[in-house]
């Protein structure tokens, strides 16, 4: 067990690429903090694993931010929030903090939806987990809910095709359905997802709100420090970010820093 010490980082775990695009978000709502960010490159994507793969991974993931000074984690990955998050919570403990994504989401898509139609775009593993149902189902039983699993999208966006015109045909593909649903909220449910916010709001016109975790996540993670100072204090604040992938080439660094938006560094991690 972890000791409670000073000088803390925030761990922010993703499978691959996309956790970046959260990070960034994170980074300028709350630059005063160091960050540790892993992405698990080499075996994404997770979602089409199984429960007790994704759960093996994540806590390998785990393991290491917490062993490389990390006070708490974001589990930015819905896949693995979905389905690791809570066995997860109970394995590392209080003192081990580990957050998920799906809530913030969930309420944030409560708040915003009207006419209690919401849509989610996610992994395979996040649709067949049902938990953003159940999570959106606790907050408001008469709220409608309609899933699109997306499974062609990560390996597109970690390969760098997420301006291609395939990538925007692909997508048509998947939101379509939602739209005959007559939805008026759509949860961007995976992190990779947010870096084609644009196309998504060029295919589903002006009025659909879309729920992106890049802005619910850094935006609610404020208000948590606030509320939990003594885990706060914890944090060291020097603005210092390192990088990690599991699989060590180049294309994290390249792909990465567009993502990220500034050039970036990243050191192989090895997980067991
Ligand atoms: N980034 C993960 C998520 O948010 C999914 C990517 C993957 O399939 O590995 O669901």
């Amino acid at each position: 067990m972890q000791k409670k010490c000073r000088n803390m980082c925030i761990g922010v775990f993703d499978s691959g690429l996309g956790g970046l695009h959260i990070l960034r978000s994170i980074v300028r709502t709350i630059p005063q903090y160091d960050y540790v960010y892993l992405g698990d490159t080499a075996r994404a994507p997770y979602g089409h694993r199984s429960q007790e793969t994704i759960y093996e991974y994540t806590k390998q993931a785990m393991d290491f931010l917490f062993s490389a000074g990390c006070g708490m984690v974001i589990l930015a990955c819905n896949t693995a929030s979905s389905e690791a998050l809570r066995a997860l919570q109970e394995k590392f403990g209080a003192k081990q903090k580990i957050l998920g994504v799906l809530i913030p989401a969930a309420e944030e898509a409560v708040q915003k939806s009207k006419n209690k139609r919401v849509g989610i775009i996610a992994t395979t593993s996040t649709v067949a987990s049902n938990k953003f149902i159940r999570e959106l189902a606790k907050l408001d039983p008469d709220i409608s809910v309609f899933q699109q699993e997306c499974p062609l999208l990560v390996p597109l966006i970690e390969e760098g095709e997420h301006n291609s015109r395939e990538t925007e045909t692909i997508l048509k593909k998947y939101l379509a359905p939602l739209l005959h649903k007559k939805i008026d909220t759509l949860i961007l449910g995976c992190t990779h997802y947010g870096i084609l916010e644009n196309k998504i709001r060029k295919i589903i016109g002006p009025d659909i709100a879309i729920i992106s975790e890049a802005r619910v996540v850094p935006k609610k993670l404020k208000i948590y420090f606030e509320k939990h100072s003594e885990l706060e204090k914890t944090l060291r604040k020097k603005s210092i970010i390192h990088f990690y992938s599991t699989d060590g080439t180049d294309s994290f660094k390249i792909l990465g820093s567009k993502i990220f938006g500034r050039p970036i560094e990243v050191k192989k991690a090895i997980l067991v």
